[in-house]
């Protein structure tokens, strides 16, 4: 698939005041830091179109972006990130929640994990409440430049095996990306346009 265009829409923490043009929606979701804005930047190739920093809780917001007139790509802080206060971590909680609950545009979410970490218990737990909430997701790995193609392929099957251990007789459709490399960018693209096109 072809970028044309990606244009910021809005940013809130209410779902009730997100875009309400029906068309297909997918969201990048995982803990701070894991590179959600970036991964948004490498996909539409537009440098600062989501807002990055080396600092995890950068990003605050819901944040839609326009892609091609016909879909959105939604950026969503991090969960995770220790030095929120609790009271932050419960409103932030709630609006990501609802989002989640009650997206009707939302096809598909993204759940990401830093390529070079052990299955978390917040991403396992997250994970697990996408699934008993029947909300669809793939998993990305991320920051694939970081480890050597062996190591990667390794720790992505020590992964899913984990997750097939624990949790689903199936693991997840996954990814393996690089913001910085700028790879497994077709194959996300495509999976999102085989969506679509249905
Ligand atoms: P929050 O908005 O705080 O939740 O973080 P985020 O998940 O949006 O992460 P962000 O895209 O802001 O990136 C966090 C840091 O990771 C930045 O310093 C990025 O440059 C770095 N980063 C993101 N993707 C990659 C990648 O593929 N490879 C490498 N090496 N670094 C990356
Ligand atoms: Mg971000």
């Amino acid at each position: 698939m072809k970028i044309k265009s990606a244009d910021f829409v809005i940013s809130n923490s209410d779902v009730a005041r997100c875009p309400n043009e029906p068309i297909p929606e997918y969201a990048f979701i995982g803990r701070s830091n894991v590179g959600k804005s970036s991964l948004i930047n490498m996909l539409t190739e537009r440098k600062s179109l989501a807002k990055t920093s080396g600092r995890p809780g950068k990003t605050q917001l819901i944040n839609h972006f326009k892609i091609n007139e016909n879909w959105f790509l939604v950026d969503l802080p991090g969960y995770g990130y220790a030095r929120v206060s609790k009271r932050d971590k419960k409103t932030f909680q709630k609006y990501i929640t609802n989002y989640f609950l009650q997206r009707e545009q939302l096809v598909c979410s993204f759940v990401l994990v830093d390529i070079r970490h052990e299955p978390q218990p917040i991403d396992m737990e997250f994970m697990q409440w996408m699934g008993e909430n029947g909300i669809p997701f793939a998993i990305i790995f991320t920051k694939a430049d970081k480890l050597k193609p062996k190591a990667i392929e390794r720790d992505v099957k020590t992964y899913l095996d984990t997750l097939t251990a624990d949790m689903w007789e199936e693991a997840p459709q996954h990814f393996v990306t690089s913001a910085s490399q700028r790879s497994g960018r077709d194959e996300l693209l495509n999976f999102i346009d085989d969506i679509n096109e249905k």
